[in-house]
């Protein structure tokens, strides 16, 4: 019976004695280089391969017989000579030190044996015949390398990609377990060509590498990104991010993760466009997971769109994650209900700056006029504008107007007044801030009497309302 107790040892950069300097000793030395050893060889004299890995600095020679003792302080001796007395005193030696031994193609003086392995990529496979044939052990390892040399490398690549965010996001040992269990085997079942149709992968939720994240950081609070947004900062292995993007999210992410500003500070862009998209994809070609962090969502008025293309068509894995836009989230944090029973119908996202090297500017400020809440975008420069454009399209001069400056954030400043007035008080805060522009009855609702005003004067709803 079989009784070794099989383990893989780490020798990386321990020190391991091979005594012999022959073919032998030469095949054991290169697997022991090959798990990053650091090899120490003693022997009167060395084949010529031994000594043209001595001249390469690779291992330590000793150009000596063995002498009683040289054991000391190594982490294992591997003994490949023939002298059967060296032999005896190396494995004596060894003993009596308490340092694991193997006298090659002697077990009798062996404390571990070596195994015939087959290896590819991180799968390593040995096999044991209790140092009785390593012929059969080999032709052994021959046929399971047949069975598992195709795939099974690259599956163990994926299943081990997955894992740190599976143990992060299961403590509960069963259902680790489980989900591992259904992870393996659906891989196999892919690996083998059985998949069934439409069957996903349980993993397919967790972050991966190689492939960029676009998310939403919130509109300024950091508190207002999403779940499974955080998770993925938290795993990132880089971070792109924009000047809307509140630095306190960065504390949640790793420590060895690239963090790379990429935004507009002091109306100059860090980065043009097209090099924002060249490092997305560079980076995650590198195999790493990418996190491209903007403000808000990414695809209101953010360029995402543009960066999931660019990514899109060069084959890059890709996966989007909606933010809580500044549209959506200033008016909300501040109880201006965008849309209501009784004040507003209809909601329009505009943006204030169109691209200037447009053929056509597009927004249609008849159409726009008739929006119950209108919510502008960079628009606080160009604010007379489209306060003109308003009232000569028809928009009363006393409809409620707010111009909010760093929403959802301590130093958030909220202006209101009317459409007539709010160019003016703007004007005296001289705001360098990004600031969010709102037309509507239901600014109103920003100040909480106020609100109740208008509601008690407003007529009732028809009760098939749909709001809910
Ligand atoms: C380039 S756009 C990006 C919008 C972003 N993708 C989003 O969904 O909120 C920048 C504009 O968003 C608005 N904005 C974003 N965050 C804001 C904040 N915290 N306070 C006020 N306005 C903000 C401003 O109008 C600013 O000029």
């Amino acid at each position: 019976m079989n009784t070794l107790y099989p383990i893989f040892l780490n020798i990386e950069h321990q020190p391991v004695l091979v005594v012999g300097g022959g073919m032998v000793a030469e095949q054991k030395i290169r697997g022991l280089l090959d798990a990053k050893a650091e090899v120490t060889v003693i022997a009167p004299s060395i084949s010529a391969a031994v000594e043209e890995l001595a001249g390469k600095n690779k291992i330590i020679v000793h150009r000596r017989a063995y002498e009683s003792g040289d054991v000391g302080g190594f982490f294992l001796v591997i003994g490949a000579t023939d002298d059967k007395t060296v032999q005896q005193v190396i494995f004596n030696d060894a003993q009596s030190k308490n340092v694991p031994v193997n006298i090659v193609d002697v077990p009798q003086l062996c404390t571990f044996y070596l195994s015939s392995v087959f290896q590819k990529g991180d799968l390593k496979i040995a096999v044991s015949t209790n140092g009785k044939s390593p012929t059969l052990g080999q032709i052994i390892r021959d046929k399971i390398r047949d069975e598992f040399a195709d795939g099974y490398p690259e599956l163990l690549e994926t299943i081990g990609g997955v894992r740190p965010h599976v143990l992060k996001a299961f403590p509960d040992v069963q259902s680790r377990k489980e989900l591992f269990r259904r992870l393996v085997q659906t891989e196999l079942e892919r690996l083998h060509g059985r998949t069934q149709k439409g069957a996903t992968r349980p993993y397919e939720d967790f972050p991966q590498k190689g492939k960029v994240y676009i998310i939403g950081a919130g509109p300024g609070d950091p508190e207002l990104m999403t779940v499974k947004g955080l998770k993925i900062l938290q795993s990132a292995d880089v971070i792109m991010y924009d000047a809307l993007v509140n630095t306190e999210l960065l504390s949640y992410v790793k420590e060895s993760a690239e963090k790379i500003f990429v935004g507009k500070r002091a109306g100059a862009h860090c980065k043009r466009q097209e090099e924002i998209n060249e490092l997305l994809v560079l980076k995650a070609r590198e195999g790493k997971l990418v996190l491209r962090l903007k403000g808000g969502d990414p695809f209101i008025f953010g360029r995402g769109g543009e960066e999931l293309e660019a990514l899109q068509n060069v084959g890059i894995k890709v996966e989007v994650v909606p933010g809580i836009t500044a549209g959506i989230g200033i008016p909300t944090s501040l109880g201006i209900p965008l849309t209501h029973r009784r004040h507003s119908s209809s909601v329009v996202f505009l943006t204030g700056h169109e691209d200037p090297t447009k053929d056509e500017q597009h927004v249609d400020w008849n159409s726009i006029s008739r929006i119950d809440s209108i919510v502008i975008y960079m628009g606080v420069k160009r604010l007379h504008f489209i306060v003109d454009q308003l009232i000569q399209h028809g928009v009363s001069p006393l409809k409620p107007a707010a111009v909010i400056f760093d929403g959802t954030l301590p130093e958030e400043i909220v202006l209101t007044g009317t459409l007539e007035d709010i160019g003016e008080k703007v004007h005296k805060h001289s705001m360098n801030s990004p600031g969010l522009i709102i037309v509507g009855d239901v600014v109103r609702f920003v100040e909480p009497h106020a609100a109740q005003a208008i509601t008690a004067q407003s007529p009732q709803p028809a009760l098939q309302d749909t709001y809910q």
